[in-house]
């Protein structure tokens, strides 16, 4: 599949020592890489939703705990072990409901002790866990761009030439670092001919759809009409909605999927109008140790992002109280179906 950006938007340079990431708060308006490293630059690009999107999440934590560690210089391998800990511990609070953060996260983690068990105290021990490390980043990375490309498969044999396809924040190439999950079947219709059309919901309050979901389509060429999230109904009732393809940050082990705020409205709006409503994603995003989808945390967001940061003056009165949930739970009885690299399952 063609990609339409310069490099993927988050990789690590080729002697491990530095993370580059597109900076995802200037798009549409600029597209600029910024280099970070350190795991506090770290940590706030991904707070401050420079990186996001479930799976570029845990990408960029798995490549920046592995860059943290090639810039860490010491001969004692306790001391090693303890700044792996902290890193590790410290990136894993940076976001609460995208089980992938934890996941590639502790994978890294059982990569660290496996070379560590067999190594001897000492430098050469210490190189040698650096190099598993960048490497075990770098095949998380690649794995989930490989895993991308089924979920495209399966997702593009449910289309049909001249399709119209409703989307929701962002799940496409800079949710995951190259072609993504939700976006990827429609990348993969454009590049057979199908000419699909798409409606992209803006996603308040950080408008993810609008910046970035209508930017990379655009980018494809693909024929893509912005609208604000309070349409969803109209334009279902009045337009032609064939499916919906929405992404997910945590699928609970009953099926039940949270995504980004604003996604169970959408899902149960499709009931209402008989919209096919599928859910794109990594088998890994899976989360088998929480039961239902109300067993996740959902983080809470600062209030000034509904009030404040996409307007020039204060939407509301100085003061509001506000309520900024960042994701919402889609009971799985809403869900057509779930799409991950191994096929399509309710
Ligand atoms: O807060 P965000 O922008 O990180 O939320 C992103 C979403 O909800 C995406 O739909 C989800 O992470 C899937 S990304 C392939």
């Amino acid at each position: 599949m063609k990609s339409f950006f310069e490099k993927d938007a988050v990789e690590l340079t080729p002697d491990g020592k530095e993370l580059v990431i597109l900076d995802q708060t200037l798009l549409p308006n600029q597209e600029k890489y910024i280099t970070i490293t350190t795991a506090e630059q770290l940590f706030y690009a991904i707070t401050l939703l420079k990186v996001r999107g479930s799976h570029a999440i845990g990408i960029s934590a798995a490549l920046g705990l592995a860059m943290c560690m090639n810039r860490f210089e010491t001969n004692d391998l306790r001391v090693f072990e303890s700044e792996f800990l902290r890193v590790k511990r410290y990136l894993a609070i940076s976001r609460p409901s995208a089980v992938d953060l934890f996941t590639d996260l502790n994978r890294m983690e059982s990569c660290f002790y496996e070379q560590m068990s067999c190594a001897e105290d000492g430098a050469g021990a210490i190189s040698l866990i650096k190099e598993r490390l960048t490497a075990e980043a770098r095949n998380i990375k690649l794995e989930k761009i490989r895993t991308c490309l089924a979920i495209a498969e399966y997702g593009f044999s449910l289309l049909k030439p001249g399709v119209t396809i409703m989307t929701y924040c962002n799940a496409g190439y800079l949710a995951v670092s190259r072609y993504g999950t939700a976006l990827s079947p429609i990348f993969l219709a454009q590049e057979n001919g199908y000419m699909p059309k798409v409606y992209a919901c803006e996603t308040r309050p950080l408008l993810q759809g609008a910046r970035l979901t209508s930017y990379e389509l655009g980018k494809a060429g693909v024929d893509v009409t912005l609208i604000c999230d309070n349409m969803a109904s109209i334009v279902m009732s009045r337009k032609k909605v064939d499916i919906i393809f929405v992404g997910a940050d945590t699928v609970a082990a009953n099926g039940d999927v949270i995504n980004k705020v604003g996604t169970s409205g959408l899902a149960i709006l499709a009931q209402h109008y008989g919209v096919p409503f599928y859910v794109l994603c990594p088998s890994q995003t899976i989360d088998k140790d929480r039961p239902t989808g109300y067993d996740v945390k959902i983080e809470e967001r600062p209030g000034y992002e509904v009030t404040e940061m996409y307007y020039e003056k204060p939407s509301a009165p100085v003061g509001t109280k506000v309520y900024n949930p960042a994701f919402d739970v889609t009971p799985n009885a809403l869900i057509t179906g779930i799409i991950t690299e191994n096929g399509i399952s309710k």
